[in-house]
């Protein structure tokens, strides 16, 4: 089954949710965890991983629950189709159009640097020990735009404390898979590939801190960075770095791929903060994805709304200077 988790400041009903649809999937969501009650999540989950059948299988069950999330949330046609994956072309249509050959099975994960325990992981297994939920989360792009998605992960802390990070683990970083056959973008020098990214282990440790798998009820879509991708719901989208393979704990800040590409534009923390602009974009609003076109942008949020949960991860910093 899938447990839904609250957030101190959840999304607010009137932002997406009418009460008689939450009620209604409340609903649902008790149904499903009735019809699953033999199942673990997990044995579903990495069973249905393990065979495309199965997987079929599990996009039916969820996609039944799932036809009134389609009036709340950002449309699923929306987020998997507007998407930014420079490996697939930088076009919001191209990921879509230049990912579907992509394999995201078999996969592993390698794990290195300042960790008791290291090595290569297959992602089936890495699942095995996850309970996944889903989290509807506000995703904003520094772009200037946003979407309300109900993703399906498990929590980032609980896969990193896996591997017993030392006390000199500091920093986590992440890279894509390096692959220009499968990811014709990469044989542009538009970006220094792989795509790398990082996080403070505080940061990293945050319950609201997701890899995520899945996306309403199902498999993540190739473009939105099958099979495995980050979900930091107060930082900018670039912080999301799709097809994880390695995770890295250091010592050192590591290197993030749009920092090193304009480090004038784009900070290591990246933060949403509307009282600090992005040189060719303003953030003090955005401009939701789905909304009709006369409607007007709506105003951002510090922390994109998740303030309470983590401004207390950046006391005393100056977040003028730390962007
Ligand atoms: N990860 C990789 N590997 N390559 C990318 O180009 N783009 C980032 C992030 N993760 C990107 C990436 C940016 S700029 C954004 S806004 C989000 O993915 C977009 O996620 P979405 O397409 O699922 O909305």
């Amino acid at each position: 089954m899938l447990i839904q988790l609250k957030t101190k400041n959840p999304i607010a009903s009137s932002e997406i949710t009418d009460k008689k649809i939450y009620q209604q999937r409340r609903k649902f969501l008790k149904y499903s965890a009735y019809s699953l009650s033999t199942l673990t999540a997990t044995s579903f989950m990495a069973t249905a991983f393990a065979s495309r059948t199965s997987r079929a299988k599990m996009a039916k069950v969820q996609a039944s629950e799932w036809q009134v999330a389609k009036q709340e949330w950002t449309s699923y046609e929306d987020a998997t189709s507007y998407n930014n994956y420079y490996e697939f072309g930088l076009g919001k249509d191209d990921p879509k159009a230049n990912s579907q050959n992509f394999k995201p099975s078999p996969w592993s994960v390698t794990v290195e640097g300042e960790a008791e325990i290291t090595g290569t992981f297959d992602l089936e297994d890495i699942l095995s020990y996850q309970v996944l939920e889903e989290r509807v989360y506000r995703f904003r792009c520094v772009e200037a735009w946003s979407m309300v998605i109900p993703w399906v992960g498990f929590s980032l802390a609980a896969l990193l404390r896996r591997y017993q990070p030392t006390s000199k683990a500091k920093y986590v970083e992440f890279t894509t898979l390096y692959d220009p056959k499968q990811m014709p973008g990469q044989k542009r020098a538009v970006l220094d590939w792989p795509y790398v990214e990082g996080l403070r282990i505080d940061e990293a440790m945050h319950p609201l801190s997701l890899m995520v798998v899945g996306m309403y009820g199902e498999w993540l879509p190739n473009q939105n960075g099958a099979p495995l991708r980050l979900m930091v719901p107060w930082k900018y989208g670039f912080k999301n770095i799709k097809g994880i393979v390695k995770i890295r704990f250091t010592e050192r800040q590591p290197k993030t791929t749009w920092n090193a590409s304009a480090p004038n534009e784009y900070g290591f923390y990246a933060n949403v903060n509307p009282k600090v602009d992005h040189p060719r974009w303003r953030q003090a609003k955005e401009r939701r994805i789905g909304d009709p076109w006369y409607a007007s942008k709506r105003k951002t949020l510090l922390f994109n709304g998740y303030a309470e949960e983590v401004a207390g991860l950046y006391s005393g910093m100056d977040l003028t200077k730390f962007f």
